[in-house]
């Protein structure tokens, strides 16, 4: 049926794929969203339906992100021109690049609390907190953090310095720019989050963070927690709005596309695990709030490093790396309506990149801070920045989801499918195919239905 494999930029090989993906996935969703989403929501309940989520939505549209991508190297809307697709299944598309610009208002914003982290440690701001009582520290790095982010002009700075990095990074072009930074990065992050947890680990609390993390006790979940599960699972794993469509656009011939899918689920998974590891005992050991909110990560983490050899090191180690993996998690935002504003509308790289920027950079600085212009709207209950975050996660990119699994489930043409998810029948993968596609037909579909008319209260379990 349809063959576009037209000579555009791909990654470079396998495992550069791997690790450009998961660039996308880890970020902050992993190491600031995950673990304070958690403790807001209860814990291990909510963990453990978040991993259902993972697997029986999550999984299932990657695949079929990446089958889209790949199939028609193009971004998230020019894709289903090339299957044929009727116009409404481009609202997929315009519906991402809508949720990447909603994602990136508040998203840009906490990636510059990261930033000016890094420079609150290297300017020695934690240092103090070695000599401190434990009741004491707590609530140091408590109002730390809420002088760092409630000033009414340096979280503006920092929220634009972070959209200038993406911006620069990304008109340097896709491979230069996102290939080279993941691999180095990636994993010097990976183990310094793993020395965060064993620091943790010799903490008193380090019991009952496990426990709260852990052991799930389904009473304290509710509805709408189970709808912030799967939201999480979108968001953490990039789905929903054409990033991983764009992504699998780069992919090459070769790359196995469950396989990748799976890896980066399970690396992202394990990242996420190890935040949490990292975060809750110091929360349950400085008798701090699980459900804190937003500033979790910011009033846990100095508490980490504070009283061991070279803390202060590994704190800067730390919120350098953080910031890195929020940039390409960025990176890849940014490139939804970059690839769209070129591929679509004709712009040149340098245009589109301008205008994205701009736009970003002017909603989310009016609306997102406290101290900003609309700061203290309120619709529906919520601010700014959580309605950004509840549209996006919660209501665009499930209906996302929904609408890529009943396309790939559905309507695209089955022969096409199965030839470009074995790789042209070199990979002998029949069943897996067989079963993936009644996965995608009946139950993840379902499953995102019942879960939105439970959180709306239509039907009730
Ligand atoms: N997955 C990224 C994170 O966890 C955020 C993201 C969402 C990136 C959607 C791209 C698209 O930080």
């Amino acid at each position: 049926m349809v063959d576009n494999k037209n000579n555009r930029e791909t990654f470079s090989s396998g495992l550069a794929v791997f690790f450009a993906t998961l660039g996308s996935a880890v970020g902050l969703g992993n190491i600031w969203k995950f673990p304070y989403m958690v403790g807001e929501n209860g814990g291990g309940a909510f963990v453990l339906t978040y991993f259902i989520c993972v697997l029986l939505v999550g999984i299932p549209v990657a695949v079929s992100e990446f089958y889209i991508g790949r199939s028609t190297r193009k971004n998230a809307v020019g894709a289903f021109d090339v299957l044929k697709a009727k116009p409404f299944w481009k609202s997929i598309g315009y519906m991402g690049v809508l949720s990447a610009l909603f994602i990136m208002f508040f998203y840009s914003s906490v990636a510059g609390w990261v930033f000016s982290y890094v420079f609150k440690a290297i300017k020695g701001d934690f240092l103090s907190l070695a000599s401190l009582s434990m009741e004491e520290a707590a609530v140091n790095v408590s109002s730390q953090f809420d002088i760092a982010v409630g000033g009414s002009v340096s979280p503006f700075v920092w929220q634009i310095t972070a959209v200038a990095i993406v911006s620069i990074i990304i008109l340097a072009g896709v491979k230069k720019g996102i290939e080279r930074i993941t691999k180095t990065l990636l994993p010097l992050l990976f183990i310094l989050i793993i020395i965060c947890c064993i620091r943790a680990l010799t903490l008193e609390g380090a019991r009952q963070g496990l426990s709260f993390l852990f052991r799930p006790d389904f009473s304290k979940l509710s509805a709408s927690a189970v709808l912030s599960a799967l939201g999480l699972a979108f968001f953490k794993l990039s789905l929903g709005m054409g990033t991983m469509i764009t992504y699998g656009s780069y992919f090459t011939e070769k790359d196995n596309l469950f396989a990748t899918s799976a890896r980066v689920a399970l690396s992202d998974s394990i990242v996420s695990l190890l935040a949490g590891t990292a975060i809750f005992p110091v929360v349950f050991t400085f008798g701090m709030e699980p459900g804190a909110g937003p500033g979790l990560l910011f009033k846990t983490i100095p508490l980490v490093f504070s009283k061991i050899p070279f803390g202060n090191l590994l704190l800067i180690a730390f919120f350098i790396l953080t910031s890195i993996a929020a940039t390409t998690a960025m990176l890849s935002l940014v490139e939804v309506p970059v690839a769209f504003f070129i591929e679509e509308k004709g712009m040149s790289r340098n245009k589109a990149v301008i205008l994205t920027s701009a736009l970003i950079l002017i909603i989310g600085l009016l609306t997102v801070h406290p101290k900003s212009v609309f700061g203290n709207v309120v619709i529906a209950g919520k601010g700014f920045f959580d309605l950004f975050d509840y549209l996006s996660s919660n209501i665009m990119l499930p209906i996302g989801g929904l609408l890529i699994s009943i396309f790939v489930g559905y309507v695209t043409n089955k022969d096409h499918l199965s030839k470009e998810l074995s790789n042209n029948g070199t990979l002998n993968n029949k069943g897996m195919i067989k079963f993936f596609i009644n996965v995608l037909r009946y139950l993840t579909p379902a499953l995102l239905v019942i879960v939105f008319l439970n959180s709306i209260g239509i039907i009730n379990f």
